[in-house]
């Protein structure tokens, strides 16, 4: 029985705070501003983005979830019994439970850049699953990570659900995958979900749900910044934008400032003109073959795919060649 679950600590999160204020204090500095989507996710951060994934407009979370659903068995199939399921930003680790009777894996590690929220959820699917040796892992996968020794034996198969990937664009989503090769022994199994380009309208009211949740989502990041890094920035004064960007297949989130205005971060002196905007996040959108081939560039090849009936969401079982 899984008593506990196995946390491990990866080197780079001890300096997190620094590189958030390092981070900010670049990207608001810049012209045009930008700011990390990775630092959307505190403990409030993946709360909303939890409720994000439950709003009617956000098609990706049940569209992707019915696939697996529909999926499991071929999946444990390919990967067999007693893996290491090596689930990346697992967050809540809800998708991950759809996948554990089929796949019946040895031991679990998941990995996120929310602490708290990874501990929450790892030990309730240590609890759920008393069968499974359940680790954790605090880490930013953007960095180059490493396996724990616990785990030196073992047979990955790396789980990489809700198109996060798409929040890379394509040569950092190339180089992740470059990194994930270096990491995974051969014959590896990569279990990834890739948002579809679709219907411009579709796409832009998943990131403009009528509830306000994601607006939420993108202003709490100013609220960090606000109460970690010290700055006077009032999120009241900045607006959610989310759009697509045809040209560049991704969809763009944004914080416009609402009014001319002045912040100041770590004694810096940050100003805003009415209707400038600090660029948040990038969500690409791709082909089925314009994934496929990117994953070829990086050491990937192509065991597997499903979709769902209307071409939405695209689920890839990729092997590490
Ligand atoms: C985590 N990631 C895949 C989400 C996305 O759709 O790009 C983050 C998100 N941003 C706004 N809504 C959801």
């Amino acid at each position: 029985m899984a008593l506990a679950v196995r946390f491990h600590d990866q080197q780079h999160t001890i300096d997190a705070s620094h590189s958030f204020f390092d981070d900010t204090l670049a990207g608001l500095s810049a012209s045009p501003k930008w700011a990390s989507p990775k630092y959307f996710y505190d403990l409030r951060g993946s709360q909303l983005f939890d409720q994000i994934c439950v709003q009617p407009e956000y098609y990706p979370t049940r569209t992707e979830e019915a696939i697996l659903e529909r999926a499991a068995d071929d999946i444990a199939a390919i990967a067999g019994r007693d893996a290491t399921l090596i689930e990346l930003g697992s967050g809540a680790s809800r998708k991950v439970r759809l996948l554990l009777e089929s796949m019946h894996p040895s031991h679990y590690l998941g990995i996120d850049i929310s602490k708290e929220f990874l501990l929450d959820s790892t030990r309730r699917l240590a609890a759920d699953y008393p069968w499974l040796d359940v680790h954790a892992a605090c880490a930013d996968f953007s960095h180059a990570m490493t396996l724990p020794e616990a785990l030196d034996d073992a047979r990955p198969v790396a789980f990489f659900p809700g198109s996060s990937i798409g929040n890379f664009d394509p040569a950092a989503a190339e180089a992740f995958l470059l990194g994930l090769h270096a990491l995974l022994p051969p014959g590896s199994g990569l279990l990834v979900g890739v948002d579809l380009v679709k219907d411009k309208d579709v796409l832009e009211a998943a990131y403009n749900d009528s509830a306000g949740v994601t607006a939420a989502f993108n202003l709490n990041l100013l609220e960090r910044i606000r109460h970690e890094l010290g700055a006077d920035l009032d999120p009241a004064r900045f607006s959610h934008r989310a759009f697509f960007n045809e040209e560049q297949s991704r969809i763009e989130m944004h914080l416009v400032s609402d009014m001319p205005q002045v912040a100041n971060l770590g004694g810096k002196r940050i100003a805003f003109q009415a209707g400038e905007t600090i660029h948040t996040e990038n969500s690409y959108k791709y082909s089925v073959e314009g994934f496929q081939q990117l994953a070829a560039r990086a050491g990937f090849s192509v065991r597997a795919l499903w979709t769902d009936a209307n071409d939405y969401f695209s689920v890839h079982y990729l092997e590490r060649t």
